[in-house]
């Protein structure tokens, strides 16, 4: 199942361009630039990574990409996630990231565009392999923020594919961002935003409802409000779900009881993601094995979860026929 697994095309929608910094990369990146970090050794940082929740785990992603800071950190990131992703099976990966993280400590907002960009370019010259880019706005500062990060991006609104809205969700619903999201859409730009990780039903709702949105970001709490779960089922509402991310972040308490299996029970539209590879424990491929081990999934299930990704993803018809 292991080979099989790896070598199904597979395309990764959820991926926290800053959550793949591996902790040897957050070294020599620091080296780099002269930025020092709490830990000696790269043993010490993962042994940090040991979360009770969204927050704690936030708190230690924020102070790790502090070692980012050119163009060319961001295009060494994103370069290493790729080609790890291409070795794992993945053909194409949509990368968020978290533009107001790094213009709050003075890296202004070309750095991480030009960088993140030319690693796409090259990442689809070298293996085919094909991205899309979502800028996502951190929920858990104001909506003038975000709306000011929205107008100045405006020189690279051709290469974003979407925004999004991440960071800690509960105090946060999507209503405080109702009037970012509407302008995005006046400007055409799709919409994305995790709802019902470690938030209620009402907020995935909400980015239905306020954000007008095309996929959610996690909403595995969808299974507290049955009529919610009928309404994202007849809409096919694509759901991103992370099972490795969620034990870690201790959404559940451990794979077993992850309420995918239900999810799939009741016809919703699910796919496979990893949220922050380096900190919840492998990339895309490793979420799979892990469903594999604790639902003995078949072939079928798979084919399928994986189909769903192509289905939803944002690419061109032409591509997406030749994958699926
Ligand atoms: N949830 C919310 N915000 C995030 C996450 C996550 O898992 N990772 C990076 N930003
Ligand atoms: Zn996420």
């Amino acid at each position: 199942m292991k080979t099989w697994l790896r070598d199904l095309p597979k395309v990764e929608l959820h991926l926290h361009i800053e959550g793949s910094l591996e902790p040897e990369l957050m070294f020599s990146l620091a080296a780099r630039n002269g930025v020092s970090l709490p830990y000696a050794t790269v043993d010490e940082v993962r042994e940090a990574y040991d979360f009770s929740d969204l927050q704690s785990f936030l708190d230690l992603y924020y102070q790790g990409m502090r070692v980012l800071c050119t163009e060319q950190d961001f295009y060494d990131l994103a370069m290493a996630y790729l080609e790890q992703a291409h070795a794992e099976g993945v053909v194409h990966v949509e990368l968020s990231f978290d533009p107001q993280a790094h213009l709050n400590r003075g890296v202004e907002l070309a750095v991480p565009f030009e960088g993140l960009n030319r690693a796409r370019r090259q990442a689809e010259r070298e293996w085919g392999m094909t991205s899309a880019l979502i800028m996502s706005f951190l929920r858990d500062r104001d909506a003038a923020e975000a709306m000011a990060v929205l107008e100045k991006a405006a020189p690279y609104y051709e290469t974003i594919d979407a925004v999004g809205l991440d960071s800690a969700e509960v105090g946060n619903p999507p209503t405080k961002f109702s009037a970012v999201f509407e302008r995005a859409k006046a400007l055409g730009i799709p919409r994305v935003a995790h709802a019902g990780e470690e938030g209620p039903a009402a907020y995935i709702r909400e980015a239905l409802d306020e954000l007008d949105v095309c996929r959610i970001d996690h909403g595995v709490a969808c299974l507290q409000d049955a009529a919610l779960v009928e309404r994202l089922r007849q809409m096919q509402m694509p759901l991103t779900v992370c099972p490795l991310s969620n034990v870690r972040l201790k959404v559940v308490a451990e794979m077993t009881d992850h309420p995918l299996p239900q999810m799939l029970e009741q016809g919703l539209k699910v796919t496979l993601n990893s949220d922050d590879p380096a900190y919840f424990g492998g990339g895309v491929l490793e979420n799979y094995l892990a469903c594999a081990q604790a639902f003995a999934w078949d072939r079928e299930t798979f084919k399928q979860l994986a189909g769903n990704a192509i289905d939803v993803a944002f690419m061109p018809d032409a591509r997406r026929a030749a994958l699926l």
